[in-house]
């Protein structure tokens, strides 16, 4: 089979397409058929060598992905062939608090990802597909949705009539976007493109703040909030931001720190938590038990996740750097086959 391959050292010119033999299912694992990946910030991180933690090479990447079930282990329970399956990003955290993770067991770094022709899942790393979705649609949910599931619902707890903040419009924030709607929850949604603001207002966003035009746009959130201030906010930023979205902040708000985007540099004040009684917590994508509940939810609902260009998997390199510019709106796919 056929798989693309992060060599040597990190970079995108690092990535090969190789011949690899497809492994036979051990007892508990399946084979499947890749129909479809999507990227995420992650994946520019790891090909570029600036993500967190460096993995050992040669490594296949990609976290998320899904494909047709085409062989099983003798041993398999959970699905059977022809079932369409989405990997799952932490292979072992099945549901439970974040300790049962063991961080170990990622998809896509250390373990290998989904960037191939066919792929091995172990079946209590996998989830079924939502029947509504596209291949690609359905390629999408394994890190950013889950991440925005896991912070507004499963930790957050959201309720009908609270505000949400989420920061730009890239793949988690639109899916927080999306889930805060489905949950009757009123977004507001900042971006650093007019254009794009008025794509989000489409989508169902309240109001929207540019935050390159106005740096303090802490304020102006607040504003718009009758005073009250904002419920959750998907904090995607970094530091930086972080002060904004204190000053955002409903008394008893929830701040759910999920990535830097504007870098990792900057101060934060404890008594600006102290005085508006702000809760804060990181946010580590999800679990199964998570992504199986979104999955019932995007199913029942018809939510549809927002993919904003497709490649042809082959064309990674191309894909990669379309999403490090920063234009996109949603999510980057790449179709199989
Ligand atoms: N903790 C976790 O489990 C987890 C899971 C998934 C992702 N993440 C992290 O979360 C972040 C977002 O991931 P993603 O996959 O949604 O990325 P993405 O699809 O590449 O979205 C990036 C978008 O964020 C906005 N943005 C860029 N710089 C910003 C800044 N300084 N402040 C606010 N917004 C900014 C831009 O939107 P506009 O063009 O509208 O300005 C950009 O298009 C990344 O840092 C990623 O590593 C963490």
């Amino acid at each position: 089979m056929k798989a693309i391959v992060l060599q040597d050292s990190a970079s995108p010119d690092n990535l090969r397409l190789v011949e690899r033999p497809i492994l036979k299912p051990r007892r508990q694992e399946m084979l499947i058929r890749v129909k479809a990946t999507a990227l995420n910030y992650r994946d520019v991180e790891i090909t570029n060598g600036t993500y967190h933690t460096a993995f050992s090479l040669p490594l296949v990447p990609l976290s998320d992905g899904v494909g047709e079930v085409v062989e099983v282990g003798a041993d398999v329970t959970r699905f059977k062939i022809g079932d369409r399956v989405c990997s799952t990003f932490w292979q072992r955290w099945v549901g439970g608090s974040f300790r049962m993770a063991e961080t170990g067991y990622q998809r896509g770094g250390p373990y290998d990802g989904l960037l191939a022709e066919y792929a091995l899942l172990d079946e209590q790393a996998a989830v079924l597909a939502p029947k509504n979705l596209t291949d690609v649609e359905a390629a999408t949910l394994p890190c950013a949705a889950v991440t925005a599931w896991h912070a507004l619902v499963t930790e957050g707890g959201i309720k009908a009539g609270e505000t949400v903040l989420v920061q730009g419009t890239g793949g988690v924030s639109l899916f927080a976007l999306q889930f805060a709607r489905l949950s009757g929850a009123r977004v507001i949604v900042t971006s650093s493109s007019d254009e794009k603001l008025e794509r989000a207002k489409a989508l169902g966003a309240f109001a929207g703040v540019n935050y390159q035009r106005i740096p303090e746009w802490g304020d102006a959130v607040f504003d718009l909030t009758d005073g009250r201030g904002v419920d959750h906010v998907i904090e995607v930023g970094g530091p930086q931001s972080f002060q904004q979205s204190l000053k955002a902040c409903a008394r008893r708000g929830q701040i759910n720190v999920i990535g830097y985007l504007g870098g990792r540099e900057g101060g934060i004040n404890p008594l600006d938590i102290f005085t508006r009684q702000v809760q804060v917590r990181g946010i580590p994508v999800g679990s199964r038990e998570s992504f199986e509940a979104m999955c019932r939810a995007i199913e029942v609902n018809d939510l549809r996740p927002v993919i904003d260009r497709t490649f042809h998997w082959t064309d990674v390199v191309a894909a990669i750097g379309y999403l490090e510019e920063g234009s996109h709106f949603g999510k980057v796919g790449l179709v199989h086959g």
